[in-house]
């Protein structure tokens, strides 16, 4: 199995972070394919705790190639900023590669980002004002600015003036703000263009390449399925495709190299930002599972909504994503609870819904149909093996499997390395 796509099953902060870096010890190339600067993955090795957003979760493995894929959008302040945390806890960067079709972000796309919520005042989207909307959209756009034409600075010039431009009639004439100075930015950013012209590459025949030679290549989502701006809770969502299919579109590597897809889905459900969340729990049970497993946002420090694990959710990435395997993390944050509710689907007007609705009005007023587990009120952290789990834990991951027609494959126990119990043989 050469080629594996991590992806987020649920509104993302699933523990892919812990999850790809588990899996990277096997690989040759961890390689992000979408997102940018909004994600927020971490991983925990020897009690140090590495909080990544741009950087591939294999970053702490000297031997590995990292590469950043055409369909991130770079933050480059952000990005040299990560490389120069990690240099500085002694973590080898330069098995990084970025690719030359790679989006740059501005800081008009942060501004724009930030006057866009304003404006929409209650309909806001919650993002993490990173400016990832506004980026994706010059993208789509053909406004925008590459790596490669960063790197070129003739060229860059000439699209930074063009975009400075243009920015500066909406930031002045929609926004009533003060307008930006193409200056400024082309002198910050030509300073990061020297920086960052060492790591990149088409990596896209990097990655084919390495393929095609045999090399292990692990595909690391952000976000995830129900933020994917196709399927997820549109509008309420992210502006890429976290979903398993954007690893091919993100990276160059056509769906035939795709070997297996691993979906990861937290042991109960959390959502920052806004929108719908039908089995949110906004009460005493929620502010428990918050506080037990400390559910604050890496990137922007934000409170993570809490509710009961979501199967409608799961079953549905597991259509959208062709799931092979599920990776349950933070299944031990479960471990003091007396009763655990599991959502097996949703009803909707007393009808028993068969599709996951793309109508977000009737995805507000759905009842959750609830099945009711008794917890194993054991601590499970120390657990390295699928069958020393108590016999409630496994009830509870057999009915995962059985509603979502998708078998775990991996059990996560802890945020650290070893904390991790897998039960397939033919993962990677
Ligand atoms: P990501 O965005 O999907 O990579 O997830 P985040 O890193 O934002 O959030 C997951 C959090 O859970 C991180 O703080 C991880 O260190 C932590 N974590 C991951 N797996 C486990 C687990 O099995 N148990 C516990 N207790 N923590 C975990
Ligand atoms: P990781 O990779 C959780 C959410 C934001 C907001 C919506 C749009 O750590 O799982 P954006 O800034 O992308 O325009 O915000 O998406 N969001 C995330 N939520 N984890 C993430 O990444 C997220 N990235 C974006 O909170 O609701
Ligand atoms: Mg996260």
């Amino acid at each position: 199995m050469p080629s594996i796509v991590i992806v987020g099953t649920q509104w993302g902060d699933e523990g892919k972070g812990k999850i790809v870096d588990y899996l990277s010890e096997r690989s040759d190339f961890i390689v992000r394919s979408q997102g940018g600067s909004n994600a927020g993955h971490t991983i925990v090795v020897d009690n140090v705790s590495y909080k990544l957003r741009l950087l591939p979760s294999g970053i702490l493995y000297k031997d590995k190639i990292c590469v950043i894929g055409n369909g991130v959008v770079i933050n480059p302040k952000v990005f040299l900023e990560e490389i120069k945390g990690m240099n500085d806890k002694g973590i080898d960067t330069s098995n990084l590669r970025i690719s030359s079709r790679a989006h740059i972000l501005f800081p008009y796309h942060i501004l724009l980002d930030e006057y866009q919520e304003k404006m929409l005042g209650d309909n806001k989207i919650g993002t993490t004002k990173n400016g990832i909307g506004p980026c994706y959209m010059d993208k789509m756009s053909r406004m925008g600015i590459r790596v490669q034409d960063l790197i070129d600075d003739e060229m860059f010039q000439k699209k930074l003036k063009v975009n400075v431009e243009t920015k500066n009639v909406l930031i002045e004439r929609v926004y009533n703000e003060s307008p930006l100075d193409y200056n400024d930015i082309l002198n910050e950013y030509r300073e990061y263009a020297l920086k960052l012209k060492p790591y990149t590459v088409d990596t896209a025949y990097l990655i084919n390449d390495a393929l095609d030679n045999g090399k292990k290549v692990l595909f690391e989502g952000a976000q995830a399925t129900m933020l994917d701006i196709d399927h997820g809770t549109y509008p309420f969502v992210t502006s890429s495709n976290p979903t398993a299919a954007g690893a091919c579109t993100g990276t160059g590597v056509g769906p035939l190299k795709i070997d297996n897809i691993i979906g990861v889905v937290k042991a109960y459900a959390t959502r920052v930002g806004e929108g719908p969340f039908p089995t949110e729990l906004d009460n005493e049970i929620g502010e428990y599972i918050r506080e037990r497993a400390q559910e604050y946002g890496t990137v922007t420090g934000r409170i993570r909504r809490c509710g009961w694990l979501d199967l409608s959710v799961v079953k549905y990435a597991g259509y959208i994503n062709s799931l092979k395997y599920l990776a349950i993390t933070r299944l031990d944050i479960l471990d003091t609870l007396d009763t655990i509710k599991l959502c097996v689907g949703y009803k909707h007007n007393d009808a028993l819904l068969k599709e996951y609705p793309a109508n977000l009005e009737m995805l507000k007023n759905v009842t959750p149909i609830y099945e009711e587990f008794e917890g194993w009120k054991t601590d499970i952290s120390e657990i390295r093996n699928y069958d020393e789990l108590p016999k409630n834990a496994k009830v509870y991951l057999k009915r995962i499997e059985e509603v979502t027609n998708v078998s775990v494959g991996i059990v996560s126990v802890g945020a650290a390395r070893e904390a991790t119990i897998t039960c397939a043989t033919d993962l990677f």
